[in-house]
């Protein structure tokens, strides 16, 4: 069975549920752990009142045995502690958020039935599905890190440095930018937006170091690796654009430019660029996982915008209610813990595995034939 996930919950209901099926056996989980993640999205500049009520405290409901899970589906909730503060939407569809679309798709006259579920409260559940498919890629020596690379028209440059000092800046600053000058740059520019009334959007990058070769597959649309990140990414709120690797930069250059050429060294096969992002055909080459998400500004803020009231259909003011002002250090987690999932379920598809050692048995007996064939 594949490991899949369903979530429920509304942005002003009792809580957030997630359940999880087809996780391999002998995984150490605690709330504590998932909970670190958690306020990793929650606990960044820019944020709205809300995220200082959330204390996102996460219950593990079922799944586990002695703190290890059992291979049965995990259950997860997340109590929703800010539950007031969602009125005043009711019958005028905000420009920008799912309002108007899933009225008209619905058939209904007031927003909050779509309003609440379109919410992106419930990425906090997906922080937390995240954090549980971390928890298995650690013992298959996969780290992810993530980290912004631009808010609004400022860029962060954080150099050639390694992932590990990357994830040490981004997760000392409050905007999770690896480059501290960019940082203050940045945080300026969310204070002066706040002072102004609108919101700023950006972009954040995913890395994921420890990817063997062979994720994802080549033969058919819908197993390719850069499609289900894609996707999947796709879905995080406000996000429009999913890069992977350089593809931004690289459909400007010439061709032969723009690959990754194949060298040999003593022996062993060598990769010196990494445009690709570590992706090839739909398959995973070994080399550094990078994908990157362009978030819109949200588009809640103090300037209200033109909309309609759908019960007279007399044109009014979009409504305010307490909002965030620039989500992408949020994001940048969120995206991590999409890119986590996804990536897990590419490695169960490979290395199968009831319980995890099994699992961690197939994948060291597939890099070393690998290192096997490399040496010939
Ligand atoms: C973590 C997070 C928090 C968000 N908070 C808000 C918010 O407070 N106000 C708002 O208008 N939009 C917010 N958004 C963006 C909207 O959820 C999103 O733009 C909306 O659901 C429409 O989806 P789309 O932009 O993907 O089309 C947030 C997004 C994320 C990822």
């Amino acid at each position: 069975m594949a490991l899949r996930f369903l979530t429920a919950g509304d942005s002003h209901g009792d809580s957030l549920i997630g359940i999880i099926e087809g996780l391999p056996a002998g995984i150490r989980l605690s709330p504590r752990e998932i909970r670190r993640d958690l306020l990793r999205r929650s606990r960044v500049y820019g944020r709205g009142a809300r995220q200082k009520v959330e204390g996102d405290h996460v219950e593990i409901l079922s799944g586990l045995w002695k703190g290890r899970t059992t291979g049965a589906p995990v259950a997860l909730r997340i109590p929703n502690r800010g539950r007031t503060g969602g009125g005043g939407l009711s019958t005028a569809p905000r420009p920008g958020h799912a309002d108007l679309a899933g009225c008209l798709k619905y058939g209904l006259l007031e927003v909050p039935p779509v309003s609440e579920r379109a919410s992106a409260r419930g990425t906090a559940m997906r922080t937390a599905v995240g954090a549980v498919a971390r928890a298995v890629l650690n013992p298959l020596s996969v780290v992810l890190v993530s980290h912004v690379r631009s808010i609004g028209e400022v860029d962060a440059d954080p150099g050639r440095v390694p992932i590990e000092h990357i994830r040490r800046r981004a997760d000392r600053s409050p905007v999770r930018s690896a480059d501290g000058r960019a940082a203050r740059r940045m945080m300026e520019a969310i204070r002066t937006a706040e002072q102004g009334g609108y919101s700023l959007g950006g972009s954040a990058e995913v890395i994921a170091a420890g990817v063997p070769p062979g994720l994802g597959s080549h033969v058919e649309w819908d197993r390719k690796l850069d499609a289900r990140l894609a996707g999947a990414l796709m879905s995080i709120p406000s996000v429009k654009v999913v890069e992977i690797g350089d593809g931004l930069e690289t459909h400007r250059w010439p061709g032969p430019e723009a690959q990754d050429v194949i060298t040999v060294e003593r022996g062993h096969i060598r990769r010196p660029t990494n445009f690709a992002g570590g992706i090839e055909g739909g398959i995973s080459n070994g080399r550094e996982i990078v994908v990157r998400v362009y978030a819109k500004p949200i588009p809640t803020s103090r300037k209200t915008l033109p909309t309609v009231n759908l019960r007279t259909l007399k044109s009014r003011r979009s409504p305010y209610v307490r909002s965030d002002v620039c989500v992408v250090p949020a994001i940048a987690v969120i995206a991590e813990a999409v890119t986590a999932w996804e990536l897990l379920g590419a490695f169960l598809e490979k290395f199968g595995g009831d319980h995890i050692d099994e699992t961690v048995r197939n994948l060291r007996g597939y890099t070393a034939a690998l290192a096997k064939r490399n040496r010939r």
